[in-house]
């Protein structure tokens, strides 16, 4: 193989005598061969004769190939080649026409390791002659290597956040650029195609839109925003309810913002239904207690019934009896019927003042007898809540008549209303005797009573009338009397 005259160069080229003396000559002359640089180059550099045959070669030749500079002295350039011969060989042609030709080519070194190189090779031209080769070249095997890496690592990447189960979007400067499968099935759109090139601000309603600036605006200076939940708008102006959160990234070489979206609307029903298997919890407690509660004066009633029955004994004093029996089921019937959801439909936007003055004074009558006044201290003139009026009615009543109940030695009763940021707070404050610690725990639980004719049912149900109305109750207490905030939150409309 080392027989110049046997390998495909000889039909392409062939090196005359003189041009190899014209070669050595130019090579033992010109000073570039005999440099430091050219032998300590951290690249190949070496010379070639027309034959493709090595004439000159530098230290890093010897460390890529593993021959020594005699043993390369004996090749040529095709005996290193492991493929692509033909390729190369007819880029050695056209630079011994005058070209330059860069290429990457694979060789196997003397051990058979494999080497990938990235191949300069230009003319020596003297006297208007080509008469050899000189290049340049570099193990790029590593780079290679690590490129073919990136480019699985991007590929793997690129499936997982097609194949991702949240909806993910790319966007740079407002409008999309990328969407994976689930986020065009997020926004009912036919394809990824349909949704490319949308405004971002499209996809959500008009009042978030301050709100989007701002993450944005973070995410350009590299702040993720927090996860957060978002009404999507799909392309059929549908709205349904998603999770979001935006983080910074780098989308084809520029700046971008990376959304990830998730449908959340199957939690918010899961939400929903517990929320009612809560509802459902309280009226399994219920249950129990008002079979208990109803028994017992009905059992007195079926008493007096049998005794009259029975011993045909007709007696006036019964009656009385009877009827306070038949007044307790009806007062904890009445107390029940105000738990059973507020329909939507009586949800009106009502001036919770108004509310305020009406049972102050239909309870004003009451507290006089006890030698309670009520005093009012309303902040606001007016403050608008979308609540069902009746039941809110019912929270206000029972909580002024605890108060009452509470102040054996008369007193006065405040009750204030101020609006505090986006809620209405109403207070029902008492001078009575306070709830001990022992009590405060059970409050609101049904039928707990500390009353001899209490039901026990009050606080219960006004709890869950608040919470219908998505306020919070409060209750502060000590020796010197007990106070009830109630927050409510204001109606927008
Ligand atoms: N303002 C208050 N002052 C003192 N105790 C109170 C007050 N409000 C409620 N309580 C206590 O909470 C218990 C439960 O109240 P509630 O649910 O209204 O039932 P009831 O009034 O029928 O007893 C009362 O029995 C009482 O011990
Ligand atoms: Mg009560």
């Amino acid at each position: 193989m080392n027989d110049p005259w046997k390998g495909n160069i000889m039909n392409i080229t062939r090196t005359t005598s003189k041009q190899k003396e014209k070669l050595e000559v130019f090579i033992e002359r010109s000073g570039f061969f005999k440099q430091p640089l050219f032998e300590e180059h951290p690249e190949g550099y070496y010379a070639l004769d027309l034959d493709g045959r090595y004439v000159k070669v530098n230290k890093v030749c010897e460390e890529y190939t593993e021959y020594t500079k005699e043993e390369l002295y004996q090749l040529t350039f095709e005996d290193l080649l492991l493929d692509g011969k033909e390729k190369i060989t007819s880029a050695f042609k056209k630079i011994v026409q005058g070209d330059i030709q860069k290429y990457e080519c694979t060789i196997k070194t003397k051990n058979h390791q494999i080497l990938e190189l990235e191949v300069t090779n230009l003319p020596i031209i003297v006297d208007d002659e080509v008469i050899g080769v000189y290049g340049t070249a570099k193990d790029v095997t590593q780079f290679n290597q690590q490129q073919a890496l990136r480019e699985e690592n991007e590929k793997l990447h690129h499936s997982l956040v097609e194949h991702s189960p949240d909806g993910i979007i790319i966007t740079q400067s407002d409008v999309l650029v990328y969407a994976n499968k689930e986020a065009s099935i997020l926004l009912g759109a036919t394809s990824k195609e349909a949704v490319i090139g949308n405004h971002i601000y499209e996809l959500f309603p008009k009042e978030r839109g301050e709100m989007l600036v701002k993450y944005l605006e973070n995410a350009e200076k590299g702040l993720p925003s927090s996860l957060h939940e978002e009404k999507l708008i799909q392309m059929d102006g549908t709205k349904i309810d998603v999770e979001m959160k935006i983080i910074p990234t780098i989308f084809k070489g520029e700046k971008a913002s990376y959304f990830i979206i998730r449908d959340i609307t199957e939690k918010k029903l899961a939400h929903e239904v517990m929320i009612n298997s809560e509802k459902l919890s309280v009226a399994g407690q219920l249950a129990a207690g008002i079979a208990h509660e109803i028994r017992n004066p009905i059992t007195a009633i079926k008493g007096f019934l049998q005794l009259m029955e029975g011993g045909n004994l007709y007696k006036q004093e019964y009656f009385p009896v009877i009827s306070a029996e038949i007044n307790r089921i009806e007062l904890i019937l009445s107390e029940l019927l105000a738990l059973a959801k507020p329909q939507l439909n009586n949800f009106k936007h009502k001036n919770i003042i108004s509310i305020l003055q009406h049972i102050v004074a239909l309870t004003q009558s009451q507290a006089i007898l006890h030698n309670i006044r009520i005093s009012t201290e309303f902040h606001i003139k007016q403050g608008i809540v979308f609540c069902d009026e009746n039941k809110l009615k019912q929270v206000f009543i029972n909580f002024i008549k605890n108060a009452i109940e509470a102040m054996k030695d008369g007193g006065t009763i405040t009750v204030k209303a101020k609006q505090v940021e986006e809620h209405i707070v109403v207070e029902v404050i008492d001078e009575g005797k306070g709830i001990p610690k022992e009590v405060l725990d059970k409050i609101g639980t049904p039928f707990f009573t500390t009353k001899e004719n209490g039901t026990g049912l009050g606080v219960m149900v006004s709890y869950e009338i608040i919470k219908h109305h998505k306020g919070e109750v409060k209750i502060d207490s000590d020796s010197r009397g007990t106070s009830i905030t109630i927050k409510l939150p204001t109606s927008k409309r």
